[in-house]
Parts: C-alpha cells; structure tokens; sequence
C-alpha cells in the first residue's frame, strides 16, 4: 500500500524539532506541502525547509507563537495567501513546564502550559475548522501524550491540558464530522526529543523510564511520524474523534506483568 498525499497542504505547528520535525518531513516525504510552524530557532526552521526541498519537496516556515490568538489568524492567513488553502492541521506545539507539585507551582508558569498545549491547539483547530468546514475536507491531528491518560507528578498543567485536548477532539470531531472532516488526536509516549533529554540523556532515569515501557525502549520521533502520515491519508477515512496511543505499551500498566 502506498501512502500518498500528493497536493495536501499541511500545518504542523511547533515543526521544527522533535516529533514536529519529524512529522514535517514524512508529511513532505509523503508528497503534501508543509508549512512549518515555530516560535523559537528560526535556523531549525529554515534549514528544515532546506532539507525538504533538497528532497523535493515543498515546505515553508512560519513563525507564529501559537498562544497569540492574532499571530495564528495570520499565521493561517498567510498560508492560504501561498498555498489557496490548507487540507491537514497538525497540532504539535507543546511544552511541558518545569515540575512542580501543584501546591508550590507559580501560576504564570502553569497559566503558559495550558496557554500553548490547550489554547494554542484550539486558536490552530478552529482557523483550520473555518477553512475545512466550507471545503468539505480535511484532517485535525492534535498531538497529546499518555499523559492525557496517566497522572504525572508535577506536571499538573501538563497532564490536565492534554486530557484537555483529548475532550476538545472528540467534540470537535463530532461537530465536524458532517461536514467530512475528520478530528483526531495522536498520544505518543516516551519518544527520544529534546523535551526529554534529561531523562533519557541520564542512565539511571533512563532505567527507571524503561521499566515503565513493555517494549523496553523509547520511542524514535518517525515512529510517530508514520501514524500522523496514515492517519492524515485516506487510509484512516473512516476514524475520527479518537486518541490513538503511540507508547511502546506503555498505558497497557506493564507493573501488571507480574502480581496483582
Ligand atoms: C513527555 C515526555 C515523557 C513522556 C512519557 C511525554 O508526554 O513530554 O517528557 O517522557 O510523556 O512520560
């Protein structure tokens, strides 16, 4: 089977590193034209669009920080000035805040996490929805984590936005299904970014990480990469309003392996 999304054209906010990055050029690989969205490191930006074109592909960024309402209605604007349209919104621009029990933590900071992963997601989905909606077509992919499912201490902001998210997919799926297009969101797990380097880059919380996971490794960000591919394609045409976990198992509760 091959997988073509020949003349899409996408957003993948935050698509200039990690599962992003990877997500923009499997998009392009793929044949869609890929708007890569990013706030910070403009050279990561460029050069990623370098990269895809090297390839030839078809890619451009744009800056746009995704909690500023009016700098995503332009961001939105102006792709549609290049491209006439858009056919595939990937939600992925996420942080995850520093960790802190939910007693101790500054408000600002939290405020900041669920200003990006939850209302940034829904500024993105709802300029997309505007476009999609009348086009008849179309596919919203939020990019949420176990974490919408699995508590995490001192990640309170973290958790309860992408939890979040996963309630603002089903619903927009839901409102957006008569009209054919399609809403759905993508958990990944443990999955090698900078994000997580501390984790992984330490060999005793990289223990302690893969004791969590039943396929006793982390992730590669093309592991997610290739879900959003299949799912943005018309091989998923008939799935919407899910989150589907991409985890190495790691919701399965592999302490239940043994005793119980
Ligand atoms: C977080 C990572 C973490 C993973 C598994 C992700 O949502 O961003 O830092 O390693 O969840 O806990």
């Amino acid at each position: 089977m091959n997988i073509r999304l020949d003349g899409k054209r996408a957003v993948v906010t935050g698509g200039n590193s990690g599962i992003g990055e990877a997500i923009a050029v499997c998009l392009a690989e793929a044949g869609a034209r890929v708007a890569i969205n990013y706030v910070a490191q403009p050279e990561a930006a460029h050069s990623l669009v370098q990269r895809i074109q090297e390839q030839r592909g078809i890619a451009m960024a744009v800056k746009a920080d995704v909690s500023d309402p009016d700098a995503i209605a332009k961001m939105f604007e102006s792709i549609e000035a290049a491209w006439g349209g858009i056919d595939i919104l990937v939600n992925n621009a996420g942080i995850d805040g520093d960790r802190a029990f939910g007693w101790e933590t500054d408000i600002a900071a939290w405020r900041k996490v669920i200003e990006v992963n939850l209302l940034g997601a829904f500024y993105c989905a709802r300029e997309a929805l505007q476009r999609l909606v009348p086009q008849k077509s179309g596919v919203i992919l939020n990019i949420s984590s176990v974490h919408e499912e699995i508590a995490w201490s001192g990640y309170s902001a973290y958790t309860a936005s992408k939890a979040a998210v996963a309630m603002l997919t089903k619903t927009l799926a839901q409102e957006a299904a008569p009209h054919g297009v399609r809403v759905l969101s993508v958990a990944p797990g443990a999955i090698k970014t900078p994000i997580n380097r501390s984790v992984w880059g330490d060999p005793g919380n990289l223990q302690d990480l893969l004791e969590k996971i039943p396929l006793k490794r982390i992730g590669d960000p093309e592991e997610v990469a290739r879900l959003v591919v299949v799912l943005a394609s018309d091989l998923a045409s008939y799935v919407t309003g899910r989150t589907i976990f991409v985890d190495g198992g790691m919701t399965d509760y592999p302490d239940f392996a043994h005793g119980g």
